[in-house]
């Protein structure tokens, strides 16, 4: 089988395309035939040597996949030859993978391999900001930073589903795109200050949740109403250019805010942290959440938008595409 290695950090042509055997899948785990590869952002971090959660190198990241299964021993859940979904903390940039059987969902027949596997980082992380501690209801309004991207678009259907309005922020180019997914206001985070035009769209109140990844926290605190709850689980300014830029990145992380309990207090807001990397611990949960959505998609009530599918072996183009702030929705790599 053929995977992407990253075996340093560096621009995306560092990436490698290498050939192995296939890997053995161990009893309660499950060989699967790749055919679709979800690319997320913290790859592209992983890539530039900036997200710690990463193995070090030389590795192979991706998140999530789809494809048939081949082997399931002592598997009873999951049988050879079924198309299913899988979670795979990190090995998915690759033709084949083992996962263990409870990270392995069937995929309805209704979903391609490119839908299915644009469902899982991007939807669960959504789920977990909006539902989970967001507690989104309807007529509330969001301001979703990134909203064009993977998980904004996500989270934009998920606020729909609950009847709430989206405020996105996102490059111009994209604006018609999020207005025709059911964005109220787009604002141009890069050439228009996007806390006044909260402030001005809202008529001063501010907004009930924002969802923040880009790191612009103390500014996306402010455009809070009171009860108001900031999700932070990125930080994509970090990654300043192609190429890695330790030295660019420090002002940036020294400029990140501390919330004082007593402020936090006397302002009725929250300030939430989220890290889906973190929770495999709680596989019942994410496995629960997954089962949802899939019966979400199924059922048409989300629909995951697909930017583009790039051949595994050209995953630096893909990169590339992402950086160069061209998706709009999920990335992916096919094989
Ligand atoms: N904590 C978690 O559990 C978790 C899980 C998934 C994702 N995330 C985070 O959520 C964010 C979105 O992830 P995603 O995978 O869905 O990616 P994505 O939003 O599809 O990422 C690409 C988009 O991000 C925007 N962007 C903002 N800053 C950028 C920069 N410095 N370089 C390039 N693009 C930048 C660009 O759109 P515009 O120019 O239109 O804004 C670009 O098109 C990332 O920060 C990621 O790390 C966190």
């Amino acid at each position: 089988m053929r995977s992407v290695w990253i075996p340093k950090a560096g621009p995306p042509e560092v990436l490698e395309v290498r050939e192995s055997p296939d890997p053995t899948p161990r009893a309660g785990q499950v060989l699967i035939r790749v055919r679709a590869a979800g690319v997320n952002f913290a790859d592209v971090s992983a890539r530039l040597g900036f997200y710690p959660d990463a193995p070090p190198f030389p590795c192979v990241v991706g998140y999530e996949v789809s494809g048939v299964v081949e082997q399931a021993p002592d598997v009873t859940a999951i049988a050879p030859g079924q198309r299913v979904v899988a979670l795979t903390r990190f090995g998915g940039y690759a033709e084949a993978v083992t996962v263990p059987a409870a990270q392995v969902f069937p995929l309805p027949d209704a979903l391609s391999f490119e839908q299915g596997a644009a469902i899982p980082v991007n939807y669960l992380t959504a789920v977990l900001m909006l539902r989970h501690f967001g507690n989104v209801k309807a007529g509330e309004r969001v301001l979703v930073h990134a909203a064009a991207g993977g998980v904004g678009m996500a989270a934009i259907q998920l606020c729909r589903l609950a009847g709430a309005e989206v405020i996105g922020t996102a490059s111009a180019s994209k604006h018609v795109v999020l207005k025709e997914a059911g964005v109220t206001h787009t604002i141009d985070y890069r050439t228009e200050d996007f806390e006044a035009a909260v402030r001005r769209i809202t008529g001063g109140r501010g907004v009930d949740i924002v969802l923040d990844a880009t790191g612009a926290f103390r500014k996306s605190y402010r455009c809070l109403a009171p009860l108001g709850r900031l999700v932070c689980f990125g930080f994509s300014t970090a990654a300043t250019g192609m190429t890695p830029n330790r030295l660019g990145a420090i002002p940036k992380l020294l400029a990140i805010p501390f919330f004082h309990p007593i402020q936090l207090m006397n302002a009725n807001k929250a300030v939430i942290g989220v890290n889906l990397g973190h929770l495999w611990d709680r596989i019942d949960l994410l496995r629960r959440e997954m089962l949802a959505l899939l019966a979400d998609a199924e059922a048409g009530r989300i629909t995951p938008v697909i930017s583009k599918a790039f051949p595994l072996t050209d995953a630096a183009a893909a990169h590339r595409y992402m950086q160069e702030r061209r998706n709009v929705g999920k990335v992916l790599l096919t094989s």
